[in-house]
């Protein structure tokens, strides 16, 4: 068990993109296969060993997922908190959050509509492993037009990462970065220097592209498949039909 590391799962947004089916409830709430998106999250930071995580939420139908989830237990869970996001301002916004949750502790977060295929369980040992910074999942991507809605790193001749876009009109690798990411207690003093962006929202990409630029960013390729199951109806039918037929969180 890595008892030093606490999960967050983010589920809160507005889940535009799979308008009208989230106009009546939450997004990570919606079946994938045979439970409700959500569970798969939860399954797979269970899998990986991490067994106290905080579940953000925010929007109507918050309560949906005390009664899912309840005291978290039947699911593998010791400890299972919530969290209420009072407005959709952005994944770093709703990680921050976590702050008093996570302590000093480290942290993997993981996006409530993300998944995998495989386990969390290596890269979670890699970041172990690590001595500070952050650590992120990274997914190979062979279609440019799929990886201009993606954060996309540019790579080195080294294969480090020299900086993160955020849906890049020219894709600078065949990578993108998937939602899991893993962070050191310091991304909650990164968190309140940020400024919102364009869209009003506190990024992500920069709370990762922040430690890029601290050199301390590292990465594993996913294995298997991966899955953004918000990102239009289509991915959200090709995750269903993936599940379907393969499962999910395999070891
Ligand atoms: P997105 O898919 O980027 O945003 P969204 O869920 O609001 O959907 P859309 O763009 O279609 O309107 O969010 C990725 C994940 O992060 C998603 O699982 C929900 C979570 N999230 C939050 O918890 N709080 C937020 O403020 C945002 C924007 C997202």
């Amino acid at each position: 068990m890595l008892s030093w590391m606490k999960g967050v799962i983010l589920a809160g947004g507005t889940g535009t993109r799979l308008h009208p089916l989230t106009r009546i409830t939450n997004k990570h709430l919606l079946p994938i296969y045979d439970r409700p998106m959500i569970s798969y999250a939860v399954e797979a930071l269970v899998q990986a060993g991490i067994t106290e995580i905080m579940v953000v939420t925010g929007g109507t139908h918050a309560g949906e997922f005390l009664r899912l989830l309840g005291n978290g237990h039947e699911h593998g869970i010791d400890r299972l908190s919530y969290g209420y996001q009072e407005r959709p301002g952005g994944i770093a916004e709703a990680l921050g959050l976590a702050e008093r949750f996570v302590g000093g502790d480290r942290v993997v977060v993981m996006l409530g509509d993300n998944i995998i295929e495989r386990s969390l369980r290596p890269a979670a040992e890699h970041f172990e492993a690590q001595r500070s910074g952050a650590r992120v999942l990274l997914t190979e991507v062979s279609d440019p037009s799929h990886l201009r809605h993606l954060g996309v790193p540019q790579l080195d001749e080294q294969g480090r990462v020299v900086h993160i876009v955020e849906k890049p009109e020219d894709p600078p690798s065949n990578y993108g970065v998937t939602g899991i990411y893993f962070y050191d207690s310091d991304v909650f003093d990164v968190i309140p220097t940020l400024e919102p962006s364009g869209r009003g929202e506190l990024e992500i990409t920069d709370v990762n592209n922040h430690y890029v630029r601290q050199g301390t960013m590292e990465y594993d390729v996913l294995e298997g498949f991966w899955g953004d199951a918000g990102e239009s109806i289509d991915a959200y039918y090709q995750v269903n039909d993936f599940v379907r037929l393969h499962g999910a969180n395999k070891g």
